[in-house]
């Protein structure tokens, strides 16, 4: 675990241990390399200063083993920065598979924080935070400690970013997107979280915190959240009131064929495309076909849905693939 330090708060995520050791390995090459590069400019500006009586003859056009030397070190030194930041990113990015879900949605100016598993939604605005600090309540996102924690992320409006120092963790929202990261917190405590792209006036209105409570804890809040929380859309309704159901079957014993395809345990399918392509059915591909569908058409279907894009809510369609989520895995579909 890394102490805070003159340069960052203490780390308290499981998944980006090797940030820190990173950062200071960079710090370090950047100050040889400062030192290396203006010792030597400053020796060589000395000896060839115009008084010096040092020889000028014959001056060397090329030497190899000095360019293969500056170019071979700094080569290294970039591709174990390149492997050690990916394996972060990549441990951050693809969480496992054991994690708990929540959909974060940022807009303007606020968060939103919706767990599809206890079927919850926490919010996260400036009059909230002030609140619940004086109410001695968890405050912004909520979540328990040694819990692997998968954040899907998507914005209403415009860029926003998640921000959490303390676990070493940056992530984009994005309109008409998602984007996914994830992180286990080591320790129980009350951490910054910011957003951190400008995203107008009240951009920082959106600093909150991330709380971790101990897994009791956590589970006493849930309960109580449960009791008085709103309640995040229901994704089935949205199916319903959407019309989806007359092309697309959502049961487990629904017959082969149909206007659309079959629907239960979509999520994490591997569907051949009518180009002849292979994808494995994630959000962004869920999204994608509810607002284009025409764009991957999966084998053996036409083109005949048409695109919902502007016809339902961020929020709804976010509940909405949620929902489509939920059918047929073991973790099942909230309320
Ligand atoms: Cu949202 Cu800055």
């Amino acid at each position: 675990m890394f102490e805070p330090s003159f340069w960052m708060p203490e780390s308290v995520n499981a998944l980006a241990q090797g940030t820190d050791s990173l950062f200071m390995f960079i710090l370090w090459v950047s100050v040889i390399s400062l030192v290396v590069v203006c010792g030597s400019m400053v020796f060589l500006a000395i000896r060839y200063r115009a008084s010096s009586d040092v020889s000028r003859a014959n001056p060397p056009l090329d030497h190899l083993g000095l360019e293969v030397t500056w170019t071979l070190i700094p080569t290294i030194i970039l591709m174990i920065v390149f492997y050690w930041g990916t394996r972060d990113y990549v441990r951050m990015s693809i969480p496992e598979t054991d994690a708990m879900e929540v959909r974060v949605m940022g807009q303007k100016w606020f968060w939103t924080f919706d767990y599809p598993e206890h079927g919850i939604r926490l919010q996260a605005t400036e009059e909230l935070n002030v609140k619940n600090t004086r109410e001695g309540r968890p405050v912004g996102l909520v979540v328990p400690v040694d819990t692997s924690v998968r954040l899907v992320g998507s914005s209403a409006d415009v860029l926003h970013s998640m921000y959490i120092p303390s676990f070493r963790m940056k992530k984009d929202v994005v309109p008409n997107r998602y984007t996914i990261t994830g992180f286990r917190a080591t320790k129980e405590g009350v951490y910054d979280f910011f957003c951190t792209e400008y995203c107008g006036t009240k951009h920082s209105g959106m600093i909150t915190k991330v709380t971790v409570l101990s897994k009791a804890e956590f589970a006493s809040f849930v309960e109580e959240a449960q009791t008085e929380a709103e309640s995040p859309i229901d994704g089935a309704t949205v199916f319903a009131s959407s019309g989806c159901a007359g092309c697309h079957s959502v049961s487990a014993d629904a017959p082969p064929g149909g206007i659309g395809p079959a629907l239960y345990g979509v999520f994490g399918r591997k569907e051949k495309l009518t180009t002849g392509n292979t994808i494995i059915v994630d959000e962004n591909y869920l999204r994608e076909s509810i607002e284009n569908p025409i764009a991957k058409i999966v084998e053996g279907y036409g083109p005949v849905m048409p695109s919902y894009a502007g016809r339902l809510s961020e929020e709804e369609l976010t509940a909405l693939i949620v929902y489509l989520k939920g059918l047929g895995s073991d973790k099942e579909a909230p309320i």
